[in-house]
């Protein structure tokens, strides 16, 4: 009770939210002229009020594309950082500075380079899912949605480092049949689901159809009737005749789901506690709140250095060259 009082009291009176944070947002829009990013495991008052929902790859293009002077992403900080890499000149603001990812802290830089550095012959594959200063050590970068499409373009005699989701990579060797070297990351949201209860999950709701995405570990993987990215998860949801379905990936994507597909049933995917550990902590520190003041204050923003950026910007570019 104290400390609430006491935290009102500091509050400067320029903090103050307004009651319609969606009208005060629209109004910091036309102001800034900024466009609104955001990814699907954003709560869903964020995907509501962006002006573009999307994968990884879907949120890079929309990045390398937009007019608008001001970007604000609402995602995870590897994906402002690809936002900012791209638009060197513009104001890129995430919510939340922490709003890290587990799977890019698993592959630290220090760490990377002395093992690039004992594969001086290896091409660098790296998911999008990783610090500017691992793509700035990479040949090309991937997402979800196009990994085995990247590493196919690849000539088969080269030796090829997967950094650094060894999940993923794990998928994309049996996708193409190619050896890779990987990189023993992860990510502690797709690692979280208990495979015994999915199972049992799938005896009582026997029309139910898993659908999973690439980050899961294979022993759940291999229980999916359908793999792939978040956008591609939720297209197959709309055009599959199935009517209920097993999602073992960050509940987040089940807003657009319902929005997409209401008369389906759509049942998360259960984790090994009885937490809401598959929630991604990162993702879902920034809120509709925090949006707004980011939006207020022009910041927090993202700040590179030119010698990161300049290097990091090419295995990106490559990337959506491909499309
Ligand atoms: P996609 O956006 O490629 O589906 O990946 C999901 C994810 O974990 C983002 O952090
Ligand atoms: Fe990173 Fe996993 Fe969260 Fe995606 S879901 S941002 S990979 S921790």
């Amino acid at each position: 009770m104290f400390t609430t009082a006491l935290a009102q009291q500091t509050r400067t009176r320029d903090d103050l939210l307004p009651k319609d944070l969606f009208a005060a947002i629209e109004v910091l829009k036309q102001e800034l002229n900024a466009v609104i990013l955001a990814h699907y495991y954003q709560d869903p008052d964020i995907q509501d009020i962006a002006d573009y929902i999307g994968d990884s790859l879907g949120l890079a293009q929309k990045a390398a594309a937009t007019n608008a002077d001001t970007i604000v992403f609402a995602g995870v900080h590897f994906m402002a950082e690809t936002a900012k890499i791209l638009n060197p000149d513009k104001l890129v603001l995430l919510p939340d500075l922490n709003a890290g990812c587990s799977l890019a802290d698993s592959c630290p830089p220090e760490e990377f380079a002395p093992f690039k550095a004992a594969h001086p012959h290896h091409v660098v594959v790296s998911y999008i899912n990783c610090s500017a200063a691992i793509k700035a050590m990479s040949d090309i970068i991937c997402t979800s949605s196009n990994a085995v499409k990247i590493v196919n373009q690849i000539p088969e005699e080269q030796g090829i480092i997967f950094a650094p989701d060894r999940n993923l990579g794990r998928y994309v060797m049996e996708q193409t049949g190619r050896d890779l070297l990987l990189w023993e990351g992860s990510c502690i949201v797709h690692e979280i689901f208990s495979e015994k209860k999915i199972v049992q999950l799938q005896v009582e709701y026997p029309e139910a159809e898993i659908i999973a995405h690439p980050e899961c570990e294979p022993n759940l993987l291999r229980h999916a009737s359908y793999i792939g990215s978040t956008t591609a998860l939720l297209k197959y949801c709309q055009t599959s005749p199935r009517e209920v379905f097993i999602i073992a990936t960050e509940p987040g994507i089940i807003h657009q789901m319902q929005k997409e597909a209401p008369s389906k049933c759509f049942i998360p995917a259960p984790p090994i506690n009885n937490c809401a550990c598959n929630e991604c902590p990162h993702m879902r520190l920034n809120t509709l709140e925090k949006l707004y003041l980011a939006m207020k204050h022009r910041a927090p923003e993202i700040v590179l250095s030119q010698e990161i950026r300049i290097a990091a910007k090419r295995p990106i570019e490559r990337m959506l060259e491909c499309y």
